[in-house]
């Protein structure tokens, strides 16, 4: 099992070097390998509570949120897992070596970065901003924030708007790789639910799509979810998670994480309709399950990633033998990180191999 988390943590560091190369890959696979490691992608319509569910999942409060189309750019965050009693901190691609500790600073931070690409305007961009989280309290997991789905553009939109977030989620979630967290709020007629609309378009047998239930607290009085909780209205593969995130009023009133976390566990223990799913309910739970998944997606893609990597580790020799002094120093160091990463993944996934024969030590 040991070997499986190094594995993972190696995908992990990968993943980021080649975001930090960018394009200087040369001719290299490695946006293919990119593409290979799977990340999670929150999908829905705006408002639906996609930044709430990420903030859960990292249990840090640092997204911007609110009402309206507050999410402008993609956000991949990565998350790294690091050892107990170290402590947190995020940190940007575009401030690189500044470590940010204070987490209401990394929402400003992604604030400006998206004003200064956007203007401040309700505008729209398809460039990612690429944040690192590194802590003891996360999964190894890379998760994508993308803007909301939407039906009208808003005053000081262009009317392609609606056309352009659609195309830019569809690009996210047509990628096999990608795990779709399709988010629908409760208190909404889920037959319209643009997540569930768009995810069984990409993923019609439902293998990549976890449903995830919001805003359970803001149903109607006498109403509840129970058939899309219990699979029957919606079947997906996976099972469906509900989901109780703050409200605009607890935020207002600065209502951490861990006290929201644990409102949310009162709701469902507490709940008449919801009470006998409590175990599989909740940010936590859905924490879990994503990175179990994770886990058991690595481990069966295993040879596919693989062999890739051990190609990736054949082009960057000869990538960095070939370039010589011509290329920046930067991306040459850089190539070199990944080779070495490359190679680190090799050797802990030959003895993943050992640990694995009969009468090997596992
Ligand atoms: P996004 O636009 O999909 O990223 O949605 P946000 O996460 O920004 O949330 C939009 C608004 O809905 C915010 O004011 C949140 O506080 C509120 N919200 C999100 N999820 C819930 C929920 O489960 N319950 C309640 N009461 N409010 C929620
Ligand atoms: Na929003
Ligand atoms: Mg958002």
């Amino acid at each position: 099992m040991a070997t499986m988390e190094s594995l993972i943590v190696t995908v992990n560091r990968i993943q980021r070097a080649c975001t930090v190369l960018g394009d200087h890959g040369g001719d290299t696979n490695l946006p293919t390998l990119w593409e290979a490691l799977p990340s999670v992608v929150v999908v829905g319509g705006q408002s639906s509570g996609k930044s709430s569910v990420l903030e859960s999942i990292v249990g840090r409060d640092f997204l911007p949120r609110g009402s309206g189309i507050v999410t402008r750019r993609p956000l991949v965050l990565q998350l790294h897992k690091t050892e107990r009693g170290l402590q947190e901190y995020g940190e940007f691609l575009h401030l690189p070596k500044k470590k940010f500790t204070d987490f209401s600073m990394v929402r400003k931070a992604i604030q400006d970065e998206t004003d200064r690409m956007t203007g401040k305007s309700k505008q729209i961009s398809p460039v990612p901003i690429h944040l690192s989280i590194y802590s003891p309290n996360v999964v190894n997991l890379t998760l994508i924030d993308l803007p909301g789905l939407t039906k009208v553009a808003v005053e000081g939109q262009p009317e392609s708007i609606v056309q352009d977030i659609e195309s830019m989620v569809r690009s996210y979630v047509e990628k096999p790789n990608c795990i779709i967290l399709a988010i629908t709020p409760a208190n909404q007629d889920i037959a319209t639910s643009d997540a569930i609309k768009l995810s069984r378009e990409v993923d019609p047998t439902g293998e990549r799509t976890f449903g995830v239930l919001t805003k359970l607290d803001l149903m109607d009085k006498g109403t509840n979810a129970i058939d899309v909780l219990e699979g029957r209205a919606y079947p997906l593969q996976h099972p469906w998670v509900g989901i109780v995130n703050r409200s605009q009023a607890d935020i207002k009133k600065n209502v951490d994480m861990i006290a929201s976390r644990w409102k949310e566990r009162e709701f469902f223990a507490s709940s008449p309709d919801y009470g006998h799913l409590a175990s599989k309910m909740g940010s936590e739970y859905l924490a879990k399950v994503l990175s179990k998944h994770l886990e058991s997606l690595i481990r069966a893609r295993l040879p596919g990633i693989t062999s890739l990597i051990n190609k990736s580790i054949e082009e960057l020799e000869a990538e960095l033998s070939h370039l010589g002094r011509s290329v920046a120093v930067d991306a040459g160091a850089q190539l070199y990180t990944i080779l070495e990463l490359c190679r680190a993944f090799d050797r802990i996934f030959k003895e993943h191999l050992d640990g694995g024969r009969p009468g090997g030590d596992r």
